[in-house]
């Protein structure tokens, strides 16, 4: 019986993975399309360090930022959150599960020494080592809007904490060995949401606080291949974050205030010895399903966050990070259209135009988006 379940599943993988390839030229050209208005960025945006100059009060008030934030000009004045705003800035929903338990912490500490560490700082080798730093997060999350001063038409926009709104912080991630946690990758596990939580938000305060140990590298199986397989090309380590907002009404003028959804990829890549951040090399290389056909940062658009701290403790083999994340206002929702958390958000999350691309099926949430694919990628 066991066998042939076994050979089914093989199969059906090699069936899966010959459909792939046939598919990775169809992509090779969809995916050039998709880049194509984004050329090399000014600055890596994967390190966060390319926007200093907005880090000077980083928790009073900021209004130097771009006006990207913003959701001005560009947006012609629509009204509904749709997968382009939730993907504006790149990120990668592939293994997003919703409803996970509220927790401060995302994967638990004991996995730091419990699991190998697999990280790739190039697309052709994972170095492998057995313990992967804990990552101590304090996210600040500021609501940013358009300068409404027309008269200098600056190119700015206004961001301040986040401090009324219900805000849902959702993270997910790889564990240390560049799995994501399914009953199938993990020997005895019995908790399907390893590596998942929403985070408890202070709303008083606008922050959210979590501990986490560091993912590791996915592959070209995006870290769901059967067997806890997965082979080169490599990509840079992220955690994953999905924040959205109900809508909120404004005290003084009784407006309905709204952010735009925002999923987005923390890069998370560790210097093994010194735990300083580092950047992936060739990044341009990525040539993983789901990093060819997810929205690039143009070179106008700064990402929606900053990495404003990052201190290391030896000692405790453990790295506080500090990272403000900006949420987008846009115009007030047509009545009774809006939906206010990413589950209920289904449809939003599923672009499904593109759903017969494997690239597409990396970028999408696949317990959300194509429930009966769990046979293939079982989480
Ligand atoms: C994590 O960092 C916060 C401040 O950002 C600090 O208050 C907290 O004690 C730290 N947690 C641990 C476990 O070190």
């Amino acid at each position: 019986m066991a066998m042939c379940v076994r050979k089914y599943d093989i199969a059906r993988w090699t069936l899966c993975l010959g459909i792939s390839l046939l598919l990775v030229l169809v992509i090779a050209t969809t995916g050039q399309v998709i880049d194509e208005e984004n050329t090399a960025t000014t600055c890596d945006a994967m390190d966060g360090t390319c926007n200093n100059e907005a880090k000077a009060d980083a928790t009073l008030y900021r209004s130097d930022l771009p006006a990207s934030y913003c959701g001005s000009d560009s947006d012609s004045g629509e009204t509904t959150t749709t997968a382009k705003d939730l993907y504006r800035y790149g990120g990668t929903a592939q293994a997003y599960k919703p409803g996970t338990a509220v927790s401060p912490n995302v994967c638990p500490e004991t996995l730091s020494y419990e699991s190998l560490y697999k990280v790739a700082s190039w697309p052709f080798t994972r170095r492998t080592s057995k313990t992967s730093p804990i990552m101590n997060f304090s996210l600040k999350l500021y609501g940013c809007s358009s300068n409404e001063d027309d008269s200098s038409h600056s190119s700015s926009c206004d961001c301040s904490p986040l401090v009324t709104t219900k805000t849902v912080v959702e993270i997910w991630q790889t564990r240390p060995d560049g799995l994501y946690g399914s009953p199938r990758n993990i020997k005895n596990n019995n908790d399907d949401d390893e590596c998942r939580a929403t985070i408890p938000v202070d709303t008083r305060t606008g922050t959210a606080q979590f501990t986490t140990v560091a993912p590791g590298s996915t592959g070209i199986m995006g870290g769901l291949g059967p067997r806890s397989s997965d082979y080169w090309p490599y990509g840079p380590p992220v955690i994953h974050i999905l924040v959205t907002t109900p809508p909120t009404s404004n005290e003084k003028n009784n407006d309905v205030v709204l952010y735009a959804p925002l999923l987005l990829d923390l890069p998370a890549l560790i210097h093994s010895t010194t735990l300083e951040q580092r950047s992936f090399s060739l990044s341009a290389f990525d040539w993983r399903g789901h990093a060819w056909s997810k929205r690039k940062q143009s070179k106008e658009t700064v990402p929606p966050f900053d990495i404003t701290s990052w201190n290391i403790n030896d000692e405790k083999n453990r790295i506080d990070i500090d990272v403000d994340i900006f949420l987008e206002r846009i115009p007030p929702p047509v009545e009774g259209t809006i939906k206010t958390t990413a589950s209920a958000a289904e449809p939003e999350f599923c672009p499904s135009f593109t759903y017969i691309l494997p690239g597409a099926l990396f970028l999408e949430p696949i317990a959300v988006c194509a429930k009966s694919l769990l046979d293939f990628f079982p989480m």
